[in-house]
């Protein structure tokens, strides 16, 4: 089977201001040892420490298949531990992050979701050589055709090197390919020969003129020296996933877009599987196992597990990271109880970091931090106030607060959130021990209530 391969840049990702966004690292020093503050992050340094072991082991590949749970009270920052996993790996591991939930509420079989996600944590590096021209257009003609009928234009293009010139024919799809990049001579451009892809590499120096304005994202560059025709290595750099798209007949890489990958033949990914493991004995190829994050773990059940435990001993793995925020509880599917709800077979082969609660020092020092991520300003007695609330209470209400009191303030117009905007907000939005105690005093007039 031929393999296809695309090299769109489809992992556009689009940041916002969300929970974790002031998470931009785990905040170790090269030694590995946690700051007490850095990256973003605050205290927890047990884990951080540990989380640092495993990012090693992830960049060395020693973990592939390995399974890895972060198991501590809601609001410990698991999650953001794993964000920050997500951001020192850099950005060639592959990082997927899911939630335990996800894999029922997508058109598909739970394990062709978890089969997807799998695999859309393994990196695939592949190298290729191409023939490339390389070189400084002279001159672009396009010439109308001479017949009314046809509708084909053809033309030609001189393009030259420090060394040589050449003129090439052109026929209709190349004539769009130099259209579209809005090519003119004086540029220099590279051709992919195979593909017929045109990339332009900037504005020849020699052409430039002093009076001549630079649009921004245009850079100087030197007509290249030596031959037009080069044979140059590219590397592609895509996941399983996408290749097992690409190559799935009814899908097209179309569907990569959209999202809507649908179910994939297994025999697609048994023939990719093959193909790759051959490139990789040739050198071609590299496989980089990446991280899967499935949060909310306790969500899966039974099946999803045992479909895990088997999928973590195959040779293409990746590195299978869960979080969870549950004590002993029954196993989703079935009437038994185990630690975390995860069954004691897959429980005995992941590596457990515990996190715990914080102290009124690091939830204020949280507490300050998210403040200066949202552009937002506080007094010392206010947000001394919501670390109070926060640690007695939880933290994501105190960190939730942050922004409701900036709106308060913004109202009354003043020049940072005081002890009054949080009071105001404490009492406009209640946290759940005073919305659970709030329920028990109403019971009569509620609903289904169990009491
Ligand atoms: N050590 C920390 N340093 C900075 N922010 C943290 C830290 N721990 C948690 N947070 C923040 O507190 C909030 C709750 O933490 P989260 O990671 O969602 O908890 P969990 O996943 O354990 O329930 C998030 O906004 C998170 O980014
Ligand atoms: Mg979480």
């Amino acid at each position: 089977m031929d393999i296809q391969l695309e090299t769109h840049d489809l992992t556009t990702k689009i940041e916002r201001i969300g929970d974790h966004s002031h998470v931009r690292g785990l905040g170790l020093n090269s030694d590995l040892e946690p700051r007490p503050n850095a990256d973003g992050l605050v205290g927890q340094l047990n884990a951080r420490r540990a989380v640092g072991v495993i990012q090693k082991m992830v960049q060395n590949g020693q973990l592939a298949g390995r399974g890895v749970l972060l198991a501590g009270p809601p609001g410990s920052g698991k999650t953001a531990l794993a964000m920050g996993l997500a951001k020192s790996l850099g950005e060639h591991v592959p990082f997927v992050s899911i939630s335990g939930s996800e894999i029922f509420s997508i058109g598909m079989s739970k394990t062709e979701a978890l089969t997807q996600a799998l695999r859309r944590a393994i990196g695939v590096r592949i190298k290729e050589e191409t023939e490339l021209i390389e070189g400084e257009v002279v001159e672009l003609i396009i010439e109308r055709p001479a017949q009314a009928t046809s509708t084909a234009k053809v033309g030609k293009l001189t393009i030259k090197t420090t060394d040589m010139e050449t003129i090439y024919d052109l026929g209709q799809k190349m004539i769009d390919a130099l259209t579209k990049e809005k090519v003119q001579s004086g540029d220099v451009i590279q051709i992919d020969k195979a593909s017929g892809k045109v990339t332009k590499l900037g504005r020849s120096h020699t052409r430039m003129h002093d009076y001549e304005v630079m649009p921004p994202g245009i850079s100087i560059v030197n007509c290249p020296d030596g031959e037009l025709q080069q044979r140059k290595e590219v590397v592609h750099r895509v996941s399983l996933h996408e290749i097992d798209v690409i190559n799935s007949r009814t899908q097209g890489f179309l569907a990569l877009f959209t999202g809507d990958t649908g179910e994939i033949q297994s025999e697609i990914r048994d023939q990719i599987n093959v193909k790759i493991s051959q490139w990789k004995e040739e050198g071609k190829a590299e496989v980089i196992p990446g991280v899967l994050f499935i949060d909310e773990v306790h969500m899966l059940d039974i099946e999803c597990f045992s479909f895990l435990n088997r999928a973590m001993e195959t040779d293409m793995a990746p590195i299978v990271l869960m979080a969870s925020n549950r004590g002993i509880t029954t196993i989703r599917g079935t009437k038994h109880s185990s630690p975390h709800g995860i069954p004691l077979d897959l429980l005995d082969r992941l590596l457990i970091i515990a996190t715990s609660a914080y102290t009124y020092d690091e939830v204020k020092q949280i507490i300050t931090t998210r403040c200066l991520e949202e552009s937002v300003d506080i007094d010392d007695v206010a947000s001394g106030i919501l670390a109070k609330i926060g640690t007695e209470t939880s933290l994501r209400y105190a960190l939730h607060l942050i922004t409701a009191a900036d709106c308060v303030r913004q109202r009354r117009k003043g020049p940072s959130i005081d002890q009054e905007d949080i009071r105001k907000v404490y009492t406009l939005f209640v946290d759940k021990e005073r919305s659970t105690k709030y329920i028990e005093e109403q019971k009569g007039a509620y609903l289904f209530h169990e009491g």
